[in-house]
């Protein structure tokens, strides 16, 4: 009751809002997203993504390097495929020299202690831009997990610590579970891409990796954006299918989300602020309507304040280096 409770009391200072404060910005929250592109010496910024590169092997290889002094300890690598490679099956991304088994051996190289997330999904490699193999226009789901696990075995094999599948097919994370066990990769974590909604945020992405859905759209796959229950039961199943980390997936549109999951999981829950949430803060800043550093902040702290652990996020260089 006003005065014995003034609210402003523990505003009046920097030094004691810093003191009272409940949410922090750590680097160690971060993953950071890398593309990688073959040839040498390529560093193209993707046009929708200010800032952000595509880049060759040995430029991703000083990247982590610098990643790492940074205090950054994650990386999520995907490959952008050549189309001459892209077919139905995703023949490609078995390759045990592919680009992405040769990006995962590149980072451990150069930082071994860098922890390696790879993306499991077949749209990268897919003639029709699509996760999944397609028959007669639907992308069938037990045909693609079977590849899905063998992807992951081959990203296990190359190096990676983590395996990242974020295609939504049903069964796909016990189907890798058990894979990576039956291959001598017991210790290979799976981050299940779990609460995934059919986004038009993903846009930017789309063009960075050069695979858009050839037809049709991801909804029969990807979650619908009005749904909230759902997230909570597939997040359960991929839990229960032995994932040892969960994401949401976007981020700052789906907070209701990953509040309610933090509130009753128990495994580390990451958060995706994709693509399309980086150009729209990019876009704005750039006409100077938005100032880019604090509304970033303000953004990052969001995800750590609605329950996530782990944070995805084109901003993660930008936001270490503001934290000094
Ligand atoms: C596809 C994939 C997508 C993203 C990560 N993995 C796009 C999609 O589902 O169409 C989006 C990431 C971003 O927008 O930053 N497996």
């Amino acid at each position: 009751m006003y005065p014995i409770r003034r609210k402003r009391r523990l505003r009046k200072s920097a030094a004691l809002r810093d003191l009272v404060q409940e949410t922090h910005i750590h680097p160690h929250d971060f993953i950071v997203p890398l593309f990688v592109v073959e040839g040498k010496g390529v560093k193209e910024e993707i046009p929708s993504m200010p800032n952000i590169y595509r880049m060759s092997l040995d430029e991703i290889q000083k990247e982590v390097g610098l990643l790492w002094k940074m205090g950054l300890k994650g990386v999520l690598v995907f490959a952008k495929v050549e189309d001459r490679l892209k077919d139905n099956a995703g023949t490609e991304a078995l390759n045990p020299d592919g680009l992405m088994q040769r990006a995962i051996q590149t980072i451990k190289a150069a930082v071994p202690e860098m922890v390696v997330f790879s993306d499991v999904a077949l749209d990268p490699y897919s003639s029709f831009g699509h996760d999944g193999i397609v028959e007669n226009n639907t992308i069938v789901n037990d045909a693609t997990i079977d590849v899905l696990a063998q992807m992951a075995r081959s990203h296990a094999q190359a190096g990676a610590d983590v395996v990242a599948p974020s295609d939504m097919m049903d069964g796909r994370v016990l189907h890798i579970r058990k894979a990576l066990e039956n291959s001598g990769f017991p210790d290979t974590c799976i981050m299940s891409y779990a609460a995934k909604y059919a986004s038009s945020f993903y846009g930017p992405f789309r063009d960075a990796l050069d695979s858009a859905p050839g037809f049709g759209d991801k909804k029969t796959y990807q979650m619908n954006p009005a749904n909230r229950k759902e997230a909570m039961d597939e997040v359960l199943l991929d839990i229960e299918e032995g994932a040892d980390l969960v994401m949401v997936k976007p981020g700052l549109a789906y907070l209701d989300i990953l509040r309610d999951l933090h509130d009753i999981i128990d495994v580390p829950l990451a958060v995706y602020q994709v693509s399309g949430e980086y150009a729209m803060l990019r876009a704005a800043a750039e006409k100077g309507w938005l100032d880019y550093e604090t509304v970033m902040m303000e953004q990052l702290l969001a995800f750590k304040r609605a329950g996530a652990s782990i944070i995805a996020s084109y901003s993660a260089k930008d936001a270490v280096a503001l934290l000094g």
